[in-house]
């Protein structure tokens, strides 16, 4: 017994010290190095995924790297759906991509911007300050020798009408805040005064339109919201409030095994909530959808459901930067769904252009988990080529030092280090493509349950429940991106637990 408590107390010294270093060296960078002018320029659009995965990787000495982004932040999408409650506090999963850029060991550029126009032949991105607060100049170019797109997908809509009027989105931090307000209004209003019995049950009708990861892990959380908070706050919406769940398809979670399918759908139906598979929404106002229903004689009908909230979470499409990219490039030309890419990530007719994440077509499907590890690959890739280029520039000088050579053995000793750096380049050049791990895939279903389909030893591992639950914590806790982002969010799990969420309308 002595023995573990002085192992336990060892490994509380050591994780203490842990976590005391990496606060410490969060808060205290080296000083950077300027680099040469004279290299290469690597612009790098997007502070996603993509991006900020090849960001941790690249030798940022090798290079004079500039990154584009309206965005300052890095943003863990995984646990989004719980900043739509207050669960989490959106701050939690944000990260400053100046901490990320002042860690690198040479100085990093980066331009608060969108990128408008990528001009391939002249070898220009055009890029626009779309923020409140703008400068005598907003506009401007930005010229490179190399370039990375991980400006990832916007959300598809498939152009049906009122979609972008009336329903909210959840891909970005404003979207969940956007939500957390929106779910607020409709209890608060549904709760005012002499307000008819239809409009209380229009008002408190929540609607989720589709059944991918996005909108069954949102439906979760906000059934949870009800359940632990707002029905004990104000009881009064305790038979009205509902979530519905629409999906086009016969069923949720396609990329799910069956046996998690109808984990998932059992688990609503305990939780309450409703799922309408089968029914594609055709049109949206502002009260209601229309949506398509498929019954099960195989006969279709129109159906107007009414909502309070509408959440649309049908997917992704194509940037119009990047679409504008597609509609230049000849070899593009067969391309929908994003930028087709070779395997080694470079934009298929542009030698000089790669592509991360949701924006490019690979084989996989566009996770964070394959925008990582593609990010990752390019910074690697990068570092690799940097070393090859000093070296061809070393052999250059070295050949020319051999033939000014005077006598045979300086000849010879020349000879020898040009055979050694030769070496040295085939072992480097012997990079190979890319290829994706595949990790697993994880989902929150709401009722502390979550869902996993793992990869491991070679084999397939699909569970569900409460262990499944504290696997998912743990995973995306151990995911986050700095330690100060996993206290945060341990903290707000914590909070949440001890005061309950935060009901107040911001
Ligand atoms: P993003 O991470 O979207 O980053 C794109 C970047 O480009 C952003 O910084 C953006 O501001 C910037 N940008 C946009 N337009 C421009 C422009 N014109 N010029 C310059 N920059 C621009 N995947 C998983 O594997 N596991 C999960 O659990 C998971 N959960 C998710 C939950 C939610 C709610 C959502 C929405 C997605 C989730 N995903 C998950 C999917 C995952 O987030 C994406 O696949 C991933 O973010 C793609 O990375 P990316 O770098 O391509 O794009
Ligand atoms: P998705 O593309 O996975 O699912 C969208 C769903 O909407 C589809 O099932 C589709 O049939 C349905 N749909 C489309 N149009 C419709 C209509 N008009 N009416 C009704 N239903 C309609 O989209 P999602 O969930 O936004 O995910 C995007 C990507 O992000 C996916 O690759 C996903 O794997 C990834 N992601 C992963 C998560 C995880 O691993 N936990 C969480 C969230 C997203």
């Amino acid at each position: 017994l002595r023995w573990s408590w002085r192992l336990t107390w060892l490994a509380g010294i050591g994780l203490t010290g842990a976590l005391g270093y990496s606060i410490y060296s969060l808060r205290h960078p080296e000083e950077q190095f300027e680099v040469d002018p004279d290299k290469k320029t690597l612009v790098i659009l997007g502070t996603g995924w993509g991006a900020v995965s090849l960001l941790k990787k690249l030798d940022t000495e090798n290079y004079n790297v500039i990154v584009v982004s309206p965005r300052n932040y890095f943003l863990f999408t995984p646990l989004l759906p719980s900043c739509t409650t207050g669960l989490i506090e959106h701050r939690s999963i944000m990260e400053p991509i100046r901490n990320i850029l002042r860690h690198k060991q040479a100085t990093v550029k980066f331009y608060e911007a969108e990128a408008t126009k990528i001009d391939y032949e002249k070898r220009v991105v055009y890029i626009s300050d779309d923020s409140e607060i703008k400068g005598d100049i907003s506009h401007t170019e930005v010229p490179f020798d190399m370039l990375v797109i991980g400006v990832g997908a916007e959300n598809a809509t498939f152009g049906i009408q009122g979609v972008r009027e009336h329903s909210c989105f959840l891909k970005e931090v404003n979207d969940a805040q956007n939500i957390r307000k929106r779910i607020m209004d409709c209890v608060e209003t549904a709760m005012f005064k002499d307000q008819t019995p239809e409009e209380v049950k229009r008002l408190l009708h929540m609607v989720v339109v589709g059944g991918g990861p996005t909108g069954v892990e949102f439906a979760g959380e906000l059934q949870d919201f009800f359940n632990e908070d707002l029905k004990k706050w104000i009881p009064e919406i305790k038979d009205n409030f509902h979530v519905t769940l629409v999906e086009a398809l016969p069923n949720v979670l396609p990329m799910f095994s069956k046996q998690l399918i109808d984990y998932t759908e059992s688990t609503f139906k305990e939780e309450e909530i409703s799922i309408r598979a089968k029914t594609m929404v055709k049109k949206v106002t502002d009260k209601y959808i229309e949506a398509e229903v498929t019954n099960p004689d195989g006969s279709k009908e129109l159906e107007t459901i009414p909502y309070g909230l509408l959440v649309w979470a049908t997917g992704n499409a194509v940037r119009n930067v990047v679409r504008d990219l597609m509609n230049q490039i000849p070899a593009q030309k067969d391309s929908r769904r994003g930028l087709a890419v070779n395997e080694y990530l470079v934009v298929n007719g542009a030698d000089n252009i790669w592509a991360v994440g949701d924006c490019a077509i690979s084989n996989y499907a566009p996770t964070a988990q394959v925008a990582g590890q593609e990010g990752a690959f390019l910074g690697r890739l990068f570092n690799i080529m940097a070393k090859t280029d000093a070296i061809e520039k070393e052999l250059k000088s070295l050949s020319e030092a051999q033939s000014l050579a005077k006598d045979d053995e300086s000849r010879n000793q020349v000879f020898d280090e040009i055979r050694e750096r030769q070496k040295q380049l085939r072992r480097i050049k012997q990079i190979g493509p890319f290829q994706y791990s595949h990790q697993g895939s994880l989902a929150y279903i709401g009722k502390e349950r979550a869902v996993a389909d793992i990869s491991w030893l070679s084999g397939n591992i699909a569970s569900g429940g409460t262990m499944t639950y504290l696997f998912w914590r743990s995973a995306y806790l151990s995911m986050c991106f700095s330690t100060r982002n996993r206290v945060l969010v341990a903290f707000d799990w914590v909070k949440a637990r001890l005061f309950g969420r935060d009901v107040s309308r911001e």
